[in-house]
């Protein structure tokens, strides 16, 4: 969407509220052993805490409060019986929606994982993602997102995936624009404008460039066991800078 007045921007910060807090307290309940479907509880208690539903099941029907990936599986894994264990990489990612406003966010963590190598990864999508966002500025290409978040992958000797993007959102969980690359496609037409309001996110891959559906109707894999860290942000796209909408406030 992009914002009308005051009050759509009160509403969006209410909502990125909502979701950062709730992703919050998703990580802080990471623990050897706990299943991913008692961090989707906890996510389910907030967001209801909140009067707010989760977006992915409210638009999608999608089986769960929240996406929980595990590992191979990147992104869509739907919570359930699996059990977090040391050495997981485990992304959370969480959208909601208050009163017709939508906001989206994501955050992949290393639990008890002291391989360099997906520090290294973590820490890498997560500077995409400040690059990208940085991109984002009224009259600017959309497409400048992209060359940002793969330039700095491969800087670091990651890939992006390609099939996987970041998208425009606030008045619905996905709305135009429909697709911010994590790659430079010099073809994409179109540029951000005052007041759009717009979730980047960061899809930095070991060395596959795509995820697949593997077999359950949502949960996306990389074929080869590539890793992949995701990190997500909404926000408004203004000529004073982004006004992140989904950061904690603590
Ligand atoms: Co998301
Ligand atoms: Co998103």
């Amino acid at each position: 969407m992009t914002i009308r007045n005051q009050f759509d921007i009160e509403a969006l910060r209410k909502i990125g509220h909502i979701v950062a807090e709730t992703l919050e307290l998703m990580k802080e309940a990471i623990e050897e052993g706990i299943m991913t479907r008692d961090l989707d509880a906890i996510a389910e208690a907030s967001f209801r805490r909140y009067g707010a539903v989760s977006a992915p099941k409210k638009v999608y029907g999608f089986p769960g409060h929240t996406c929980i990936s595990v590992n191979e599986a990147v992104a869509h894994g739907i919570p359930g019986k699996r059990k977090i264990r040391a050495g997981d990489l485990i992304n959370l990612d969480v959208s909601a929606e208050l009163d017709g406003y939508f906001a989206d966010t994501g955050f992949t963590v290393a639990f008890a994982n002291g391989d360099k190598r997906i520090e290294k990864l973590c820490a890498c999508s997560q500077r995409a993602l400040r690059e990208g966002i940085a991109e984002a500025k009224p009259g600017a290409k959309l497409n400048l997102v992209g060359r940002a978040i793969e330039r700095e992958a491969e800087r670091n000797g990651f890939a992006t995936l390609r099939n996987l993007t970041g998208h425009g959102t606030g008045g619905a969980l996905h709305e135009y624009p429909d697709h911010i690359y994590n790659y430079y496609e010099p073809r994409q037409k179109g540029a951000f404008a005052e007041g759009m309001v717009v979730a980047i996110e960061t899809f930095v891959s070991t060395g596959a460039d795509s995820a697949e559906e593997d077999g359950d109707g949502w949960t996306l894999t990389t074929l080869d066991g590539s890793l992949v860290a995701q990190y997500e942000h909404s926000l408004i796209v203004t000529g004073d800078g982004p006004i992140i909408l989904t950061q904690v406030m603590r």
